[in-house]
């Protein structure tokens, strides 16, 4: 069986699936974390890969950027190829003081103006919730490893460079950073009744304006993708 947009067979997928948005970071996870890592996608260079950490099976599936990608991925691998719970490892940018370049905030709820939520079954919500069982569990593996983790919304934003909007979405919406795809990740599990959650590390900081170098950035993720990992055996 295949999609539009994944040539993976049915039994190629774990029923646990990390997403970071970068193909070339699912390779790298792959190769550094997982034991017999397999590519098993490689349409649109959207690269993913099968293997096991610490004896679970789990599949590294890319999203590319933004609502619309990681939807489509999302759904597919929800509905199609009956994934239970997706976590997405990715970055966002900060504006609160408190959340510092490199640091790992837990997303609790993300807040969004995007309709995907309506178009996709007709709610008019526009504030989703993780998952609970899973922000557990990536508080406890968090504890596990002595990383401290901050706990709060994201903005989900279409635009990347939207600097209007972030005094009301701090002050009024409670929100600590801004990223592109949670949204439409938690409108999918909503609908197809799965569960979803995400983990995002500070790649720039939007009072401060400053921004990681590549290589301090690879440290910090590498710090969220262990969390991730530790959580799901
Ligand atoms: N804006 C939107 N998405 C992001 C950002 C940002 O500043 N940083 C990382 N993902």
């Amino acid at each position: 069986m295949a999609t539009p947009h994944i040539e993976s067979k049915k039994e190629d997928i774990a029923k646990t699936v990390l997403m970071p948005g970068d193909p070339l970071r699912a390779k790298m996870i792959a190769e550094k974390y997982l034991e017999n890592p397999v590519l098993v996608n490689s349409v649109r260079n959207i690269l993913a890969y099968t293997g096991t950490y610490k004896g679970k099976r789990v599949t590294v599936f890319s999203s590319g950027m933004g609502n619309p990608s990681m939807g489509i991925y999302s759904y597919e691998l929800f509905n199609e190829y009956d994934v239970d719970e997706i976590i997405r490892i990715g970055s966002c940018g900060a504006f609160r003081e408190d959340l510092n370049l490199y640091e790992v905030l837990l997303v609790e709820n993300s807040y969004s103006v995007s309709n995907y939520l309506q178009e996709l079954t007709g709610e008019e919500d526009h504030v989703l919730p993780s998952n609970i069982e899973l922000n557990k569990k990536l508080e406890n593996a968090a504890n596990r490893l002595r990383v401290n983790i901050h706990h709060g919304n994201v903005f989900c934003t279409d635009v990347f460079y939207n600097q209007v909007a972030i005094p009301n979405l701090r002050d009024n919406y409670n929100c600590y950073a801004t990223e592109m795809e949670t949204f439409a990740l938690f409108s999918n599990a909503r609908k197809l009744n799965k569960k979803a959650s995400a983990i995002l590390t500070v790649s720039d900081n939007l009072n401060t304006k400053e921004v990681t170098t590549s290589e301090e950035r690879q440290n910090s993720f590498n710090k969220m993708v262990e969390i991730a990992l530790e959580s799901i055996i």
